[in-house]
């Protein structure tokens, strides 16, 4: 490794661990992740647990919550202590508009987020977090896994060099790419925005590498070949660096709340026959700033 990737990882991976007084919160790893317990989501959570719950989501990106009975409502509720929640697009033919039902049987002729991307960043305001809450899982040992990647990380461990050219760039992130070139579902409003392609977490100010092969399209600054081919650069970091990475092992009635502004994830299709089954609730945040 070069001095300035150990440094990256050495600076997370020596912080002392945070004391909490209501809950409990197992990093994953090092990096990414973290297993929270002592919560009950069926239930109000108190003005301390909540206060907890949102430094563990800033410190690990990725909270997985097992072993919980919630309703809808109880999702709603939640998910409402983070900012609105965002409409689904398309929006869904029945049921809560809000919630996105996450759903592969044997049939499927699709599956959702099989590929790494950052849910809803080519929205101008892209989304602060998702909810994930699986009650279905494949049989234990039969996948449905989903990985995340630290993008924080992913920028702080590339050369300073780059780092520096990348700061001044902007991307596009366009809708319509995700669908690679087949056609999106009726209703579907394709957003297209430009956002800085080096931002700083509207929390917590640390800067973060924002883009993602799903939805990235262009550097508006660069000629076309240029930016193919840095965008190739970037977008094999995430899959070159295992360091970057959780990978969730969903069980059932498991809720995983994840931050879209400085994670990308990958929901793995390895659970052919099975059934897997959930409903995501995706919360607004604001325009990202470099
Ligand atoms: C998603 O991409 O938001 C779904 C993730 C998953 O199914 O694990």
């Amino acid at each position: 490794m070069e001095s300035y990737e150990l440094d990256a990882v050495e600076h997370i991976t020596t912080r002392p661990p945070r004391e909490y007084r209501t809950l409990s919160a197992a990093p994953l790893t090092p990096v990414i992740g973290a297993e929270i317990t002592g919560l009950d989501l069926s239930r109000e959570l108190t003005e301390e647990q909540l206060r907890e719950f949102k430094t563990a989501f800033l410190d690990h990106h990725v909270l997985v919550v097992r072993d919980q009975v919630i309703t809808q409502q109880d999702h709603r509720r939640l998910a409402a202590h983070f900012g609105e929640l965002r409409p689904v697009n398309p929006p869904p033919p029945e049921g809560d508009p809000y919630v996105l039902e996450i759903s592969t049987n044997p049939e499927a002729a699709n599956v959702a987020g099989n590929g790494w991307h950052t849910d809803g960043s080519a929205d101008a305001e892209p989304s602060l977090g998702s909810m994930l809450y699986l009650t279905r899982v494949p049989e234990p040992g039969s996948g449905g896994d989903t990985l995340f990647a630290n993008m924080h990380l992913a920028y702080e461990m590339l050369s300073p060099a780059l780092r520096s050219l990348l700061d001044g760039l902007t991307a596009i992130h366009d809708g319509l790419a995700a669908f690679q070139g087949q056609t999106p579902p009726e209703g579907y409003v394709a957003p297209r925005s430009e956002h800085p392609l080096v931002v700083r977490h509207p929390e917590t100010d640390r800067k973060l590498l924002y883009v993602n092969p799903a939805y990235t399209t262009r550097i508006p600054q660069l000629s076309q070949e240029e930016s193919r081919a840095l965008l190739d650069l970037l977008f094999a970091v995430t899959a070159r660096r295992p360091v970057l990475s959780c990978r969730v092992r969903w069980t059932p009635n498991t809720l995983v709340f994840w931050d879209n502004r400085c994670v990308q994830h990958h929901a793995t299709y390895d659970y052919y026959p099975f059934t897997r089954y959930g409903q995501r609730i995706a919360i607004n945040g604001g325009p990202l700033k470099g």
